[in-house]
């Protein structure tokens, strides 16, 4: 059995050490070459295998059946949280959304709502996402030339966008911005609840059911508001849905609404702020990409494998199963690395370079497989749309101090991006 050194295994249930970054990038280099799929043992946490090889993350990631989402918790979460949420609800899952689900429930309720993210129904709402990033831009130049970027200008575009697609009325944001915050920030004492240090399971559980009770109490009431008047958004398709030609039960509607939600923001606000570090950082790749005809593609999948905001996903083994020559038993706990999957040299080359031009890029920042994120074409087109908007009017850009990196295991990416700039 490969066990991974006790300092590498702490460092992948800290929070802190994903803030910090760079010797989290060091352990999971070294987890690479010597225990690639290798045993974690951290205090108060049931023992893991780290997936950290791109090549094992897909095969993971492939195999549905062998290595299943819903029976352990699908985000890293310590014995005594796991215990609490099995007290609330007995499936162990405080959210049972698609991201929780295995076979059959978890094709039927993707297919609800499946076409409605593809490119071809996407086209039909450019012109929506278009003036939002109009309004966006236009905002930011109006204001001061000094600002922070991830919270002024990252934080509120993709929310703008997700909820409109979902239909909750623009007054609405600020709440769901925080309530968003404080499920996936629920560890950083900047950004949580309690506004500080979270120091046992029972506080973090309690705050957590409190953020949980909000969304419910506010989806339940927009889902009551388009079955009595239907509109052409996801929240009717979800008031309208049936699975085995029953209603939607309230859990899972619910639910259904707080993965696109949340899933849908602070994911695209830091890849979206990881591509601009980049520019501020490279005079470069600011000339290159400042221009009204520059093609963002390569530049938005590059920031994206970059940032790898969806930091983990959990799986767990259905039958004893071996993963790169490792052997693995019924029950047993898997933690899908991405960010280090997003720097494995035997997919990407150069990965510790910023390079827009690869091709392919091989990124696995949105999974692979049943579960892949279903949201990826809107991510991509929310960043082009924007970066079109914004660039071509920017004439200046640059760092004034250091950025910062959310302190959290699984989604994180950039809190703080102080810029200098300048626009025609
Ligand atoms: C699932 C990443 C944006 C909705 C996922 C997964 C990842 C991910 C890693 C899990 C895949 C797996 O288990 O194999 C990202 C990143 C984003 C992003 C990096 C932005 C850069 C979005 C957006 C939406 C979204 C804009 C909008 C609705 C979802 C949903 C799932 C998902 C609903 C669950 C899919 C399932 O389990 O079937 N995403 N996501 N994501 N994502 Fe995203």
């Amino acid at each position: 059995m490969t066990m991974l050194p006790p300092e590498i295994a702490d460092s992948l249930v800290s929070p802190k050490a994903y803030g910090e970054w760079t010797g989290l990038l060091e352990n999971f280099a070294w987890a690479r070459d010597h225990a690639p799929v290798g045993l974690a043992e951290a205090d108060g946490f049931d023992p893991f295998w780290a997936v950290t090889r791109h090549a094992d993350i897909l095969e993971v990631s492939r195999n549905n059946a062998r290595f299943a989402s819903g029976i352990r918790p699908t985000v890293l979460t310590n014995r005594d949280g796991e215990k609490l949420a099995r007290a609330i609800q007995p499936d162990g899952h405080l959210v049972r959304s698609l991201v929780q689900m295995d076979a059959p429930d978890h094709m039927k309720y993707r297919l609800l709502t499946q076409s409605w993210f593809m490119p071809k129904n996407l086209r039909t709402i450019e012109a929506r996402v278009r003036e939002i990033a109009r309004e966006t831009v236009d905002a930011m130049l109006a204001g001061p030339r000094e600002i922070d970027f991830a919270r002024d200008v990252a934080a509120f575009y993709p929310l703008r966008v997700i909820m409109n697609v979902l239909g909750v009325p623009r007054e609405d944001e600020p709440r769901m911005l925080m309530l968003t915050q404080q499920l996936f920030g629920s560890t950083d004492p900047e950004l949580n609840r309690a506004r500080a240090a979270i120091t046992s399971a029972d506080q973090a559980i309690a705050m957590l059911q409190h953020v949980i009770a909000d969304f419910y109490g506010y989806f339940r009431a927009l889902t009551e508001s388009r079955r009595a008047a239907p509109r052409d958004d996801i929240a009717t398709v979800l008031a309208q849905a049936t699975i085995n030609g029953q209603p939607l039960p309230d859990r899972e509607t619910n639910d259904y609404y707080m993965i696109v939600a949340t899933a849908g923001h602070d994911t695209t606000s830091a890849s979206t702020a990881g591509a601009i570090m980049e520019l501020a950082r490279s005079p470069a790749l600011f000339d290159r990409y400042c221009r009204p005809d520059a093609d963002f593609a390569g530049l938005i999948d590059e920031a994206i494998r970059w940032t790898t905001p969806v930091q983990h996903f959990m799986r767990s083994a259905t039958e004893d199963t071996v993963i790169g020559d490792q052997a693995i038993a019924a029950g047993d706990w898997l933690m899908l690395c991405y960010i280090s999957g997003n720097r494995d040299a035997a997919a990407i080359e150069r990965p510790d370079e910023f390079d827009p031009d690869r091709k392919p890029n091989n990124q696995i920042a949105f999974g692979y497989g049943a579960h892949v994120c279903l949201g990826q074409h809107l991510a991509r087109m929310e960043m082009r749309i924007l970066f079109e908007e914004l660039l071509p009017r920017l004439t200046s850009l640059e760092l004034t101090g250091e950025p910062a990196r959310v302190e959290s295991t699984f989604v994180g990416g950039l809190k703080r991006l102080p810029i200098r700039f300048a626009a025609a």
